[in-house]
């Protein structure tokens, strides 16, 4: 027995990289680790466990977390602090990241977070590296703890996990595994607990969310439009949101979720890559540039004020400059809120890192610049327009100057105004003042005055 038999408070700092899924998964990690009294940190000094969170997705994002490795070592030297890489890299790399820094404690995929406590607690013993990058018959899912206090106004809330498209660029179908659907009992429990602990708004996350098809109580599958239906239901959940959609799953019962379920935000992240046929068909798409503008038509005439935000590739193998400008057209025809562009990465095992006419990087860069120049337009106007309209903002928590506080409107637009703290929480109709590059400026429109002076 210690003498001193208070429980020693061991310290945890996770740095997490890549999608939402990751900040998730990371908030799941913490969640586990708390009873073997571990609480988070800021910084990684003192910390007697690092947990790095890693992405697979691009090569930049693979080897940032070598040169953090390496910046880590000297605080494990001295200190002994316990490092653990998790994510898509630790999926994809796990054997070459324990030869390539052998010292790293515990490597574990995605699907293996549940196991944790147990690879921890043999790092701990000196019992040597650990490795687990199995995908278990058993869902992690069922072995992850219910969400904690402190979870904030806005929550992530993972449905769907893992990735069946293949598309040819992409390493998430290996390193997250097959399309799998939680269920809809379990997925509804850890909403309603969101709620009880101050959440007023959920997005459902899930590699191709709208792949979702989840069993409930009944036996029944339900889909998307149909989960969201349910949820919207549970009193205080202000707002639904759901990320990333993929253009082939975007069925008619969630389209017309849109134009029947008010929670559901009029907001939508539905990646197309391409505008140009015949790169759509090389990276294993699935569907046609028109294709995916009758889609757009379809949710607009459903929800006539959604918007709609994008990823991109440039430079994919091959890309033409004609093709390359089919995508502007497709851009300049929707109309993008917001959106996310890339230089195409050629990642290990998957089939278009073999292509031939690999796009030389100044090309890439130069198309980027390009590209971005659109999309930054039309955020700009897309904000622009809002200056003057009185919209419904969600505060979720204190800005960076005193007395504010930061919130979104339903098209996921950053608003800050001045406001007491017990505002957050609460759904406030706003005044849009000013719109920046970023963010709107507003003030809580006050309707009683307008009454007075009406
Ligand atoms: N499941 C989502 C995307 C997940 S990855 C979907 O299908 O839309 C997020 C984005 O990263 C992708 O949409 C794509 O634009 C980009 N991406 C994926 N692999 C890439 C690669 N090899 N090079 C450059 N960008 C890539
Ligand atoms: Fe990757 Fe395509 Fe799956 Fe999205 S749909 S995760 S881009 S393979
Ligand atoms: Fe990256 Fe894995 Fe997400 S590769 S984008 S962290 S699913």
């Amino acid at each position: 027995m210690p003498l001193d038999s208070r429980p020693y408070v061991k310290k945890l700092h996770i740095k997490t990289y890549g999608c939402q899924m990751n900040v998730y998964d990371s908030a799941k990690m913490a969640d586990v680790l708390a009873p073997l009294g571990y609480s988070q940190v800021e910084t990684p000094d003192g910390a007697d466990l690092v947990i790095l969170n890693t992405c697979h997705i691009r090569e930049k994002a693979a080897e940032k977390v070598f040169s953090e490795l390496g910046r880590l070592k000297p605080l494990k030297d001295a200190n002994g602090t316990l490092l653990a890489v998790a994510g898509c890299v630790a999926q994809a790399e796990g054997e070459a990241i324990l030869a390539r820094a052998p010292y790293v404690d515990v490597v574990l995929g995605p699907q293996a977070y549940h196991r944790l406590p147990e690879l921890v607690a043999r790092a701990t013993r000196g019992a040597g590296a650990a490795l687990d990058t199995d995908f278990p018959v058993e869902s992690k899912f069922d072995h992850l703890p219910a969400p904690g206090a402190n979870q904030g106004v806005a929550a992530f809330l993972t449905v769907q996990e893992g990735c069946d498209k293949f598309c040819t660029f992409c390493v998430v179908p290996y390193t997250r595994g097959a399309e799998f659907s939680r269920d809809v009992a379990a997925i509804e429990r850890e909403a309603r607990a969101l709620v009880a602990n101050g959440v007023g708004e959920i997005t459902l996350l899930g590699q191709n969310v709208n792949a979702f098809h989840g069993v409930d109580e009944a036996g029944n599958e339900l889909g998307l439009g149909a989960l969201a239906r349910r949820l919207a239901r549970i009193e205080g959940l202000h707002r639904i949101r759901y990320t990333t959609s993929h253009p082939r799953d975007m069925d008619d019962d969630l389209i017309a979720a849109h134009a029947d379920t008010p929670e559901l935000m009029p907001f939508l992240h539905l990646p197309v890559q391409s505008g140009s046929d015949r790169l759509l068909e090389a990276m294993n798409r699935g569907h046609t540039a028109q294709a995916y503008l009758d889609l757009i038509a379809k949710l607009r005439k459903a929800r006539p004020d959604i918007a709609l935000s994008s990823d991109f590739i440039v430079g994919f193998p091959g890309e033409t400059e004609a093709e390359f400008e089919a995508t502007l057209d497709l851009i300049r025809e929707v109309k993008f809120a917001q959106s996310f562009s890339f230089k195409y990465s050629p990642r290990p095992g998957t089939p278009a890192a073999l292509l031939d006419k690999q796009i030389p990087e100044a090309v890439q860069d130069e198309r980027l610049y390009k590209l971005q120049a659109l999309l930054r337009e039309q955020q700009d106007a897309f904000n622009a327009a809002t200056v003057g309209a009185i919209v419904p903002v969600l505060y979720e928590r204190a800005g960076r100057n005193a007395g504010q506080l930061i919130g979104k409107t339903p098209w996921l637009q950053a608003v800050h105004a001045q406001l007491p703290d017990d505002a957050a929480g609460k759904v406030l109709p706003t005044r849009i003042l000013a719109s920046g590059a970023n963010s709107l400026s507003g003030v809580v429109h006050d309707q009683t005055q307008e009454r007075l002076s009406a």
